[in-house]
């Protein structure tokens, strides 16, 4: 049997999986088809909204239990889901008034807020989690495979 995954390579992963997903409902190289596009952005949209949901309610808490100095970058991080979700919801919002410049605009600010924040949490706070929660690190991973 293979090691559990730990928060970083699980959490990646899923950053990966949303990431294919934005491509996904890209707008490029194909006659627009607005309603697979707004089923499209709600997949998008709930693979991000059970990501942020993991991170805020299994993964931070007990991490800033245990290491306070977290609590910082924990803060930053849901500051940044707020923004995000703001913008998910715009993104839906075009996605339904088949608005396509719109569309593209916002999925195009949504590219980079995400890719700045993963950046952050792959680098600094999952390894940081990694460290603080130990051996708990793998059983609070294995969550996020129990979340609808
Ligand atoms: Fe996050
Ligand atoms: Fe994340």
């Amino acid at each position: 049997m293979s090691d559990p995954a730990t928060i970083t390579e699980t959490l990646t992963k899923d950053h990966r999986d949303c990431d294919r997903l934005l491509s996904a409902v890209s707008l490029q190289g194909r006659k627009t088809d607005w309603p697979r596009v707004v089923r499209e952005t709600e997949a998008f949209r709930a693979a991000m909204e059970r990501h942020f949901r993991f991170e805020e309610e299994v993964l931070f808490p007990p991490l800033e239990q245990v290491a306070p100095l977290a609590a910082g970058p924990t803060e930053m991080m849901r500051q940044h889901h707020g923004q995000i979700r703001v913008l998910l919801d715009d993104l839906a919002a075009a996605a339904a008034a088949a608005e396509a410049a719109d569309y593209v605009g916002i999925s195009e600010t949504l590219h980079f807020l995400i890719q700045q924040h993963n950046a952050k949490e792959e680098g600094i706070l999952y390894p940081l989690a990694d460290r603080a929660l130990a051996g708990q690190g793998a059983d609070l991973a294995a969550r996020l495979a129990e979340m609808d």
